[in-house]
């Protein structure tokens, strides 16, 4: 669990990604967020702001479609490679459905490439929808720009752990995993009903864009902490991952959403993950910390410090929960 914290900081990461001298004030800042609330936001990252707004535009056309429309492109149809559009209610957390529904998307690998010919999971070409055609573009080149961004803030956050700044590079996200979502919250339906309940995220980082609905928590060691939009900003925050690669130095923060206002929320998660064949280890430290466990703390009441394995073994394992009917499909 995280600390008693009672915001989410804002880091200004100018000087990171210019790689300017400035660079190792961002990376102590990424550091003592990284302590103690496993968020933060970013400003200053350079991400293309009318890309951003593209986005959103052309995501809010294509979720007003009707249904049938929608499921043209539905999960069924991308099989080992998980993506495409899923409706409200089928994505699971803790086993409860979430009221959201989404569109999945990855690298896009043409189907002779040899790992999609080797039928490996998650990989594979996208389902891109009719309408709007220019979503295609849009998303593709919003998953090259992130996957920089990514790349910078684990350099940053390399630097803030006290190693070398290619570390994470060089230890399985030279070529990442990225898993880009777009998500749909409708208004809940019920008082008891969560867009997404409580939960960690698998991998290294996640970035996320919101909409200027607001509904994000963070859960501090003393209660719910929300997580506002802020414009121009991304929200950050640790994954499973780099909490057993920090030997829970860095944790992965517990976090959830409820849309609420009376229309769609609209949201944008990028996952930058290692490589699926990235042998997941502790690192050694140069400050030689070691956090103790936190499994009977945990929202899942599992440690991941006892994980050994590659990030595919890791997140195959939790596909599996999120989306049981496609289990078959994918594993
Ligand atoms: C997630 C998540 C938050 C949001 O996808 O893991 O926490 O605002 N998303 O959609
Ligand atoms: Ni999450």
């Amino acid at each position: 669990m995280a600390t008693d914290f009672r915001h989410v900081p804002v880091i200004d990461v100018a000087d990171l990604v210019a790689g300017t001298e400035g660079k190792q004030a961002v990376a102590s800042q990424l550091d003592k967020a990284c302590r103690q609330s496993g968020f933060f936001y970013v400003v200053g990252h350079g991400v293309d702001a009318g890309l951003q707004q593209r986005l959103e535009q052309l995501s809010r056309q294509f979720f007003a479609q009707p249904i049938e429309e929608k499921e043209q492109i539905a999960m069924a149809h991308g099989g080992r490679a998980w993506r495409g559009y899923f409706r409200v209610g089928d994505e699971l957390t803790s086993g409860k459905p979430d009221q959201k529904e989404g569109l999945y998307f990855g690298q896009e690998l043409p189907a002779d490439h040899p790992l999609v010919q080797a039928q490996t999971p998650l990989h594979g070409p996208n389902l891109f929808p009719e309408q709007p055609a220019e979503l295609r573009q849009v998303v593709l080149g919003y998953m090259t720009a992130l996957t920089q961004l990514g790349k910078q803030l684990m350099a940053g956050i390399a630097l803030g752990l006290g190693l070398d700044e290619g570390y994470f590079d060089q230890h399985g996200t030279r070529d990442p995993l990225a898993l880009f979502r777009i998500f749909n919250y409708p208004p809940p339906k019920a008082a008891e009903l969560w867009g997404v309940g409580e939960h960690t995220d698998y991998g290294l980082l996640t970035i996320l864009l919101q909409d200027d609905t607001g509904g994000l928590e963070v859960k501090s060691s003393t209660g719910w902490v929300s997580a506002p939009p802020i414009a121009g900003s991304f929200v950050c925050n640790l994954g499973d991952m780099l909490d057993r690669m920090t030997r829970g130095v860095y944790r992965s923060t517990p976090h959830r959403v409820r849309n609420p206002a009376p229309r769609d929320r609209l949201s944008f998660p990028f996952f930058f993950d290692p490589n699926f064949f990235a042998p997941v280890r502790p690192i050694d430290l140069p400050s030689g910390e070691v956090a103790p466990d936190d499994r009977s703390s945990r929202w899942d009441k599992t440690s991941v410090h006892v994980f050994q394995g590659t990030y595919g073994d890791y997140l195959l394992g939790k596909v599996s929960k999120v989306f049981p009917q496609l289990k078959a499909k994918v594993l």
